[in-house]
């Protein structure tokens, strides 16, 4: 498949543990013909997550891999490889996948794993992004796509979008309404990695052709104004 008649279209390998939003909006992308990739594979550590069944509806592998079959995190990282390699994968997104990786993972896919966070990074890593958020009283909440490194959600940060907390918010409310900014924010990302305008210097990913380090946009103030 190519873009404009040009460039191979990545190919995404999706790696799902829940429901599958973030999962749908990259299918919807990929779905429309100028976007840089195609969906490979999804792939469940859990095998009723509904991500599978979007998969399936999508006409896109669904693989069910269960964690708890395996031995240990490098058995099941080595099986998650095979998979990923069998379907010709460039590029792995974790979606709401909720084990971490470990560095053999890594290794096979060197600055091509890429994960989306309900925070705005490096606060509020690991579980729990937007109750957090609202139990520490931030004005500021978001999300953030970024590199996977060994460490939890703590590689270069690619973009980020961000959301008032509303006095009102509860973690419910508040994740709510930063999942619909997720929804935007990694198909976007995931479109710059797969058009090779992402190169990381230090920790500090540069976007060629520029891109806000946040989405001014998503900020409403209280009273719904822009
Ligand atoms: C999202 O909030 C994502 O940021 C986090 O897990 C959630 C997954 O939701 N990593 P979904 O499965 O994509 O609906």
């Amino acid at each position: 498949m190519s873009v404009n008649g040009g460039e191979a279209k990545k190919r995404l390998g999706v790696l799902v543990s829940g429901s599958g939003s973030n999962l749908q909006a990259l299918i919807d992308a990929c779905a429309q013909p100028d976007y840089p990739a195609e969906l490979a594979v999804v792939i469940s550590n859990v095998p009723t997550a509904f991500a599978l069944e979007r998969a399936r509806r999508a006409n896109v592998s669904a693989v069910a891999l269960d964690h708890k079959s395996f031995a240990d995190r490098e058995a099941f990282d080595a099986e998650l490889v095979a998979a990923l390699r069998a379907h010709r994968v460039d590029v792995v997104c974790l979606a709401g996948f909720m084990r971490l990786v470990g560095k053999s993972f890594l290794d096979a896919f060197p600055q091509r794993v890429l994960n989306i966070h309900p925070s705005l990074l490096p606060a509020f890593p690991g579980l729990h992004g937007p109750r957090q958020a609202v139990k520490h009283g931030a004005k500021v909440a978001g999300c953030t796509v970024h590199f996977v490194d060994a460490g939890l959600d703590s590689g270069p940060i690619i973009a980020q979008a961000a959301v008032p907390v509303l006095p009102e918010d509860t973690e419910e409310t508040l994740a709510a309404r930063i999942l619909i900014q997720e929804h935007q924010l990694y198909p976007l990302a995931v479109r710059w990695l797969c058009e090779g305008r992402i190169e990381i210097r230090d920790r500090t990913v540069h976007v060629r052709g520029g891109a806000p380090a946040i989405d001014a946009h998503a900020l409403r103030s209280p009273g719904g104004a822009r």
